[in-house]
């Protein structure tokens, strides 16, 4: 994250959810370790499958003032209100959320509460501060948009069109977003970006996914035909793109937050196998493209996302500055080192630990 004299930060006191799931647990490392910001991180996480502690363990343990960990449902209105009184709250960033698609469409109603319910339950309390609120920024996604064609861009000013239930309930809380700073002049800014990759990302979704299946020889699930397209955006990227936003976006305003790397899903699986032939190659020595296995697709699938992210690099000068190439095996590598995340994601023995610290 670039340190700028411009990012002088009006507030002290920052509560950001869902801060041990993956992009969240980016953003407060990217922060904490950059110097962009000497306030405190109040990071509220219902620890959910999703939640991993052990994503700002080195983090907890080097800034014990400056970094506070609750274990807190958005859910639960109360416990809430409790957070942000004790510790005097005057921005959010918000990421908890129920995040796959997949699984909105096994359990949605996970994703109504958590993604709406849990997202008015912030805004009610970042409104009850009154003028000591700064900002309320909310991560959002562009699959509110929907799906593009061939051609064509999602723009800030594309209409809403959401087709999973998890884009839906996304739209829904952009929505109530927005109606707060409109009716109640609550000060707020929105993100929309594309795909995530980087370190810490469940292996629920594409890119973790595939590369543990490869390097366990399990097959690889290609949904559909493989050519549904998304734009791939490093994780490190988008956190410089939410604190650009933070900082120096202006009130009211939503951003569109792009990678400028557009890719069919085979083309990506294709480039895991190739990475991972090179770096440790399988033990009986074929070509792991060979594990590659063409599934059903997922119902409602989007067939091509894409982002204009022309507004955040004009008005506010942020750009991507990681290529897919360099990123994903950065990613890749990122993976084969970390044998005990690994290790304790797949054994489960990371929600063991939970359970013993917490409770059930
Ligand atoms: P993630 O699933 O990795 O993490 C979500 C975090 O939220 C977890 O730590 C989980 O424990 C927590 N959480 C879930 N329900 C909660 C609740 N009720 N109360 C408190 N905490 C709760 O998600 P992610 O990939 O890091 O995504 C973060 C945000 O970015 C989400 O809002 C998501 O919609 C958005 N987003 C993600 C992507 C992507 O590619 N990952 C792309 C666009 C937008
Ligand atoms: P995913 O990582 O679930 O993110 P999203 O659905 O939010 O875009 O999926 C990325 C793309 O990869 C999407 O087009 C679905 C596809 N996909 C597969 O082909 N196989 C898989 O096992 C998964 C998880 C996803």
């Amino acid at each position: 994250m670039k340190t700028n004299k411009e990012h002088k930060s009006p507030f002290r006191n920052l509560l950001v959810t869902g801060g041990c799931g993956f992009i969240g647990s980016n953003f407060i490392r990217c922060l904490i370790k950059n110097n962009d910001f000497s306030g405190r991180i109040i990071n509220v996480d219902k620890l959910t499958y999703a939640g991993n502690p052990e994503n700002l363990s080195d983090i907890a343990a080097a800034f014990p003032s400056r970094y506070i960990f609750q274990k807190v449902d958005i859910c639960d209105a109360a416990g809430l209100e409790d957070v942000f009184s004790r510790y005097d709250i005057d921005a959010v960033c918000h990421f908890a959320a129920e995040s796959h698609v997949d699984r909105s469409i096994k359990t949605p109603g996970d994703f109504i509460q958590t993604n709406i319910v849990g997202t008015f339950n912030l805004l009610e309390c970042a409104k009850a501060r009154g003028d000591k609120f700064k900002i309320f920024h909310h991560v959002s996604t562009d699959e509110v948009y929907g799906s593009l064609g061939a051609d064509g861009l999602f723009r800030e000013d594309t209409p809403y069109h959401p087709n999973s239930p998890y884009s839906a309930s996304k739209a829904a809380s952009d929505h109530l977003v927005r109606a707060y700073y409109k009716t109640f002049g609550l000060p707020a800014t929105i993100s929309n970006c594309s795909n995530n990759y980087g370190p810490y990302q469940f292996p629920e979704k594409l890119i973790p996914l595939i590369v543990l299946n490869a390097l366990e020889g399990k097959q690889l699930p290609v949904y559909g035909d493989g050519k549904n397209v998304r734009d791939w955006l490093y994780v490190e990227d988008h956190c410089e793109a939410i604190w650009t936003i933070m900082t120096s976006g202006k009130s009211g305003e939503t951003y569109n937050v792009g990678g400028k790397a557009e890719m069919e899903n085979i083309i990506i699986v294709q480039m895991i196998c190739d990475i991972l032939d090179e770096i440790q190659p399988a033990k009986d020595g074929k070509p792991r493209r060979g594990l590659i296995t063409f599934v059903k697709d997922r119902p409602g699938h989007d067939r091509r996302y894409a982002i204009d992210f022309t507004k955040l690099n004009k008005e506010l000068g942020w750009s991507p500055r990681e290529s897919f190439k360099s990123g994903l095996r950065k990613t890749v590598e990122w993976y084969l080192n970390q044998k005990k995340w690994v290790e304790n994601i797949k054994t489960g023995a990371y929600q063991a630990w939970i359970t013993e610290q917490y409770g059930s």
